[in-house]
């Protein structure tokens, strides 16, 4: 199996080497893994003067399952936008056609304190949003700034989606609720939108097919009140991208820290771009104080969904929980009682865990 790393740029390149290391170790006990290296964002820019260059596109297309850190910096803000870091991020989904977008948020019993929601609402928090990722207002034609027939200048962008395009995203998010507590709730402003009016239409016609799960539906006012009122009554929840993009972030707050949540971005054949919720942290960047566990928890979730290695993935898991258990703790979610360790310290940790 061919995994292509991208370290990215900022914090990526430090929390990639904790994953590599998990990697080698998988590897040294007879995982059959192939790793190519290649850069994307602002590093790719440096090199090739493009944030998705050519080498980096033809190794993403020859690899089975890609590992990312993360891209942007603020030393390229000022460039063009086709030539920004996070360009290289939605040109390589679209190439690809990464159009299911997997984030978990759960919440460790360990970090219980992270959350600045009551522990009562939050404990035991293991939710999964399933964000369609590559149609929506975000890809919409026609876009633009214009002048109207008033003479005035309006800004206009157009949310789309296709039968295909939601048929697609509904049987993974069911086929997820499958293999977790049957239960998904589909997102949409239905009252509103006629798209997802239409969204929710299909979701309907996607569940005959899943009898076994039961689907309900919600106004995305009502879920992002919710999400926070009563997180624990989802398990699985699917959107379009942008309810998407705003319910996720929501969701990943709710367990505190940022630095502990992976994310899976599949095509149809189950290849993906695995990475950490967060961005490339400027702020922290080369003082070895990140947390990698996102990351090597994006590399569980690639063993999972990419190579069905449900053991090696539960084996990364399994050794994450244990150096929290530990009590070892990155500065990010670090409190009173506990060993506060260095990026490398934590990567090492979990190998030695595993
Ligand atoms: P960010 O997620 O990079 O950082 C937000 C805050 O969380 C910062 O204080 C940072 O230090 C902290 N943080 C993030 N990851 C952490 C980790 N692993 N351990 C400890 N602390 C961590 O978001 P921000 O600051 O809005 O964006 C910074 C850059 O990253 C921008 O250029 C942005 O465009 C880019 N970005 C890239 C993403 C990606 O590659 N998928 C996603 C989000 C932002
Ligand atoms: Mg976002």
């Amino acid at each position: 199996m061919k995994i292509l790393v991208l370290p990215g740029d900022g914090i990526g390149p430090e929390i990639v080497a904790q994953a590599k290391k998990v990697l080698a170790a998988l590897q040294s006990d007879g995982l059959g893994l192939e790793l190519e290296e290649a850069p994307l964002g602002g590093a790719a820019y440096d090199q090739y003067g493009a944030p998705y260059p050519e080498f980096t596109q033809k190794l993403a297309r020859e690899a089975d399952a890609i590992l990312l850190g993360a891209v942007g910096g603020p030393q390229y803000d000022k460039l063009d936008r086709p030539l920004r870091p996070e360009r290289g991020l939605l040109a390589i989904r679209k190439d690809l056609n990464l159009f299911a977008n997997l984030r978990p948020a759960i919440l460790y019993p360990e970090l219980a304190n992270a959350s600045t929601l009551k522990p009562e609402v939050v404990s035991g928090l293991d939710i999964l949003i399933v964000r369609e990722l590559t149609g929506d207002i975000y890809f919409g034609q026609p876009r633009g700034v214009r002048i109207n027939e008033a003479g005035e200048r309006e800004g206009f962008n157009t949310m789309l989606y296709s039968e295909s395009e939601i048929r697609r995203i509904g049987h993974v998010a069911f086929q997820a609720a499958r293999k977790r507590n049957r239960k998904l709730c589909s997102v949409d402003k239905a009252n509103v939108l006629e798209t997802t009016e239409f969204w929710k239409e299909i979701m309907i016609d996607v569940a005959r097919d899943y009898p076994d799960v039961e689907l309900s539906h919600m106004y995305v006012d009502n879920a992002a009140m919710q999400l926070v009122r009563n997180p624990k009554q989802f398990d699985v929840m699917v959107t379009g991208n942008i309810f998407g993009d705003i319910l996720s972030d929501e969701a990943s707050m709710l367990t505190g820290s940022i630095g502990m949540l992976p994310s899976a971005s599949l095509d149809a054949d189950n290849k993906g771009l695995y990475e950490p919720s967060h961005g490339s942290a400027p702020d922290i960047a080369g003082k070895d104080i990140a947390n990698p566990l996102a990351t090597i928890l994006s590399l569980a979730m690639l063993l999972r969904y990419s190579f069905s290695a449900e053991e090696a993935a539960q084996r990364v898991e399994r050794a994450v929980k244990a150096v929290l258990a530990k009590g070892l703790r990155t500065a990010d979610i670090y409190e009173a009682g506990t060993e506060k360790v260095s990026c490398s310290a934590m990567g090492d940790a979990v190998v030695a865990a595993l």
